[in-house]
Order: C-alpha cells, then sequence, then structure tokens
C-alpha cells in the first residue's frame, strides 16, 4: 500500500484513532479526517469521542482543547509548530494582570487562547456562539472579552454591550485589503460577501453574512446565489468547493505592503502559514511514531476544563 491516505485510514482504525481536521488546513489533510469542522464542532467531537487517540489536525489551542476535554486520551498534532497569532496575543500572565484589575467583572475568552488564559476565564466562546453565550450574562453585568479586539467589536455592536475589550488579533484576519474587496463587489454586483468576525470592522460592514467558518459555509451551499467573495483563510474554498461544485468562490486578497509590492514578493497572507503546517506527511508519521503529544499541565487544565464545559453546556442547551 503506497498511498498515504490509505496508509493513514489503515493506522487510524488499527490504533483506534480519530482524525479531526480544521476548514483551515490543507484540502487532502481535510479529506483523509474522520471528521472537518469549526472550533466549536471540533471540540464538542473531541468530548463526545470514543476513540483512544485524537490526531488534532489544526493550531496547538485546539490540541488543548481536546486534551483538556479528555485528559485520559492521547492526543497527537502533526507539528507542535502550529500555533496561533491570537492566541499569542494573550500572554496569560497579562491577561491575568488585566483580569485582577477589574474583580467586578466575568471574563469570557476566545477558544483560540492558550490553556493558562482559558484557566483565568470564566466562560469560553467560539465564533459559533460568543452572541449567545455574551447575551447569556445579565445586561448590567461588566464583562471582559479577549483577546480578539474585532470580535468583541462586533459582539459589541451586535448586543450593544459594552465590553472590555483585549487588543489582540489574527495576523490573517486583520489584513484583508478592503480596497480590494471593494473592487471585487464593483466586478462582481451579484456576489454575496462572506467574513468572519475576526475581521476588522469596515470588512465586516460590506458583508452579507457573518460567521464561524462552519456558519459561512452552511450559508453558502444554502442560500441560492451562485457566486461568494469569501473573506476567511482560504482553506475554506476546499470545502465549499466539495459542496456547492457548480457554485464559484472567490478568495480575497490581503493587503500587500509597499515593500512586498516593491520586491514583487507573492504574498500567500490569506492562508495561515500555522494551519498550513499540517501536512498529510506529518499525520501518518504522528500516528505511526505516536509524536508530538500535546500536554497541558493537569493544574492549569483542572480549572480550564470549567469555562470550556460552560460554554459546551450553554451550546447543547441552546442547540448550537
Ligand atoms: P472558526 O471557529 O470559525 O472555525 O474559526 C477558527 C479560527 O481560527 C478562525 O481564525
Ligand atoms: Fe489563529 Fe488566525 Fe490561524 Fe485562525 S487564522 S488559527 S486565528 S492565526
Amino acid at each position: 500500500m503506497d498511498n498515504l491516505t490509505d496508509k493513514i485510514r489503515e493506522l487510524a482504525q488499527a490504533k483506534n484513532a480519530v482524525i479531526l481536521a480544521h476548514y483551515y488546513t490543507e484540502g487532502e489533510v481535510q479529506d483523509v479526517a474522520d471528521f472537518v469542522g469549526d472550533s466549536l464542532a471540533l471540540a464538542q467531537k473531541a468530548a463526545a469521542t470514543d476513540a483512544d487517540i485524537i490526531v488534532m489536525c489544526g493550531v496547538h489551542f485546539m490540541g488543548e482543547t481536546c486534551k483538556i476535554l479528555c485528559p485520559s486520551k492521547t492526543v497527537l498534532i502533526p507539528d507542535l509548530a502550529a500555533t496561533c497569532s491570537l492566541a499569542e496575543s494573550c500572554p496569560a500572565d497579562e491577561f491575568a494582570a488585566f483580569v485582577q484589575q477589574h474583580p467586578d467583572h466575568k471574563v469570557i475568552s476566545y477558544v483560540n487562547t492558550s490553556a493558562a488564559t482559558k484557566a483565568v476565564t470564566d466562560v469560553v466562546v467560539t465564533s459559533s456562539n460568543a452572541r449567545q453565550i455574551v447575551e447569556s450574562f445579565p445586561a448590567d453585568q461588566p464583562l471582559i472579552f479577549g483577546p480578539d479586539r474585532n470580535l468583541g467589536n462586533y459582539i459589541n455592536s451586535v448586543t450593544g454591550r459594552d465590553m472590555l475589550l483585549w487588543d489582540g488579533a489574527c495576523h490573517v484576519h486583520s489584513r484583508f485589503s478592503l480596497p480590494s474587496l471593494v473592487a471585487l463587489k464593483q466586478e462582481h454586483p451579484d456576489a454575496k460577501v462572506l467574513v468572519h468576525p475576526e475581521c476588522p470592522a469596515p470588512i465586516v460592514h460590506l458583508a452579507d453574512k457573518v460567521g464561524s467558518t462552519a456558519a459561512l459555509l452552511k450559508y453558502a451551499v444554502s442560500c441560492e446565489s451562485t457566486e461568494f467573495l469569501v473573506v476567511t483563510e482560504s482553506g475554506i474554498l476546499h470545502e465549499m468547493q466539495r459542496q456547492a461544485p457548480h457554485k464559484t468562490f472567490i478568495p480575497v486578497p490581503p493587503e500587500v505592503s509597499e515593500g512586498e509590492r516593491i520586491a514583487g514578493v507573492t504574498c500567500h497572507c490569506n492562508e495561515c502559514n500555522y494551519m498550513r503546517l499540517i501536512t498529510l506527511q506529518k499525520v501518518y508519521d504522528c500516528l505511526l511514531h505516536m509524536t508530538p503529544i500535546v500536554e497541558v499541565d493537569p493544574t492549569i487544565a483542572e480549572r480550564a476544563v470549567l469555562p470550556i464545559q460552560r460554554m459546551l453546556d450553554i451550546s447543547a442547551a441552546l442547540h448550537l
């Protein structure tokens, strides 16, 4: 057997491993997975699996979430260097000091955070459930939201809240080009604009649909339009195109800096370089050699599981 995909599937079956992948990974990685989803769905799948091993084809915080929810299972990540710029924009010690300065505030953290940041959080959210979870707090309850200022601003705008925001951002979503989006809208006047809420407000204002990767996918597949301008990481186009082969999905490009323009550099900045570290070969190698393993300090995990479980419980109650 020399096909890598077949070898991975055979190994996964022999070892009772489940392979989970995020929509931003390479198409061939998504294709080998048992399940592909957004951050919320991946956490829900991990929490419910009876596999002995979870292979998380995504970034490190996703692996940590699996390990925190399933401490007795082995959680593998094909490349430990697959981190997340947004999670890294919120160092746990600095966030804890910020939280301590506002003792009357409840703390809401986006799932794109380290386990240590989650450990000083009251409830975790993803882009699938952030609005509903924020709205589940009484209107007069002061709230801290971290780390994504763009998602926080968006949730403030749709809920009328005034959450205190941590000043973090994702290097991919904060870099989409507004002039390119405006020009593409003029060229494709019938196209619907799909935007992830990690994008800045001027981009979000042009959206026909704002949502998590899963929500954007669902909208694109189910609505009658046949043309879409996609303002999120371009890996999502793989599943969009697979589920709606007759529709056209146009990735919106990132802003190119003057230096890059002069140097003639081709910018792939609408690709998450961390997600793209996950290759088919690394999926195979990690399953074969059972490394790298995702570890979370048990004392941190003990605290971090509470806000993650709260998120899963609220999501289940709301059928999200
Ligand atoms: P989703 O939860 O929408 O899949 O987003 C994850 C992510 O990392 C966005 O950059
Ligand atoms: Fe993190 Fe941004 Fe990559 Fe999502 S796209 S995993 S937020 S760096």
